[in-house]
């Protein structure tokens, strides 16, 4: 079992490709309420105020697709990629069981380290109304001036970590616990958004941050979010923690459940006309 310190956490392309053998897709595996005006549902409406039969849209970063194939129907063209083939393959089953035949799927990354140290999106250039990136990856803003027509808009939403002000983090048995660094300060996604724009020569129009009550409804499901893409020799079993998780549930718990933080920053961008 690996410590508090060496624990996997997200974001590394070998943590995304040992999630998708771990279940079937990206997506959270523990069951909760969000409270109404997260910015889930923002982004969602947001991108939908975007979409057209006129447009042309890339999705960055789409996971197994369920965005691409719910946005599909409302634009022209739909492209999304992204890194896991396991996901690429979910996506592409699961649109042609739709019958949709205005989007494509690419397994694809868009990192400099795998496109001979230079950002490089999948999308012809000048080929792209709208960019769209669901808890994506951020590097794609380097290639906008190449692929993106003028006036093209950019939307994104970014997650900002959950757990770390929670009282009850201490209380977690060890392993499962999160560490400051796990949070991301509001200011530091902002300025890393800010100064990947500026180095395109854009900048923000218009940016949200949001911060809502999300309750976990059982002990199981925080177990669930805690161990989150850890495989089983990564992180303490459900039996080894269940009395300790019950206990922090117990303590802390409201009727609703268990209350954690789900904040995100959500993000426009507008190239000149
Ligand atoms: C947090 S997940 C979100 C997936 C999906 N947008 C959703 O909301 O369910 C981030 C996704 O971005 C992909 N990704 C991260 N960096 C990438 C890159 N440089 N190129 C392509 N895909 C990338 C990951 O593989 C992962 O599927």
């Amino acid at each position: 079992m690996r410590n508090e310190a060496t624990q996997v956490r997200g974001h590394t392309l070998a943590w995304y490709e040992r999630l998708a053998t771990l279940q079937d897709g990206y997506y959270y595996p523990w069951a909760s309420t969000v409270a109404d005006g997260d910015g889930e549902s923002a982004y969602t409406g947001l991108v939908q105020q975007h979409l057209s039969p006129e447009v042309d849209v890339l999705e960055t970063g789409c996971g197994h697709g369920v965005d691409a194939i719910a946005f599909a129907p409302l634009c022209r063209s739909l492209r999304a990629y992204d890194q896991v083939d396991r996901y690429i393959a979910l996506a592409k089953k699961a649109a042609a069981e739709r019958n949709l035949e205005n989007v494509t799927f690419l397994s694809r990354t868009s990192s400099a380290d795998r496109n001979g140290g230079k950002v490089t999106v999948p999308a012809l250039t000048g080929s792209i109304d709208v960019v769209i990136s669901r808890r994506g990856p951020t590097n794609w803003i380097e290639d906008v001036p190449r692929f993106c027509r003028p006036g093209a808009v950019l939307i994104q939403l970014n997650p900002l970590g959950s757990l770390v002000e929670d009282v009850w983090n201490g209380e977690l048995p060890e392993g499962l616990r999160r560490s400051p660094s796990d949070a991301e300060p509001d200011a530091g996604m902002r300025s890393r958004i800010e100064s990947r724009l500026s180095k395109v020569g854009l900048s923000l129009h218009s940016c949200w941050t949001y911060d809502v009550p999300e309750w976990l409804h059982t002990p199981r499901d925080l177990y669930r979010l805690l161990s989150f893409g850890n495989t089983p020799e990564e992180v303490p079993s459900w039996p080894q923690t269940e009395a300790a998780l019950t206990e922090v549930f117990q303590r802390h718990a409201a009727p609703a459940g268990l209350e954690l933080r789900n904040r995100r920053f959500l993000w426009k961008a507008v190239l000149p006309p």
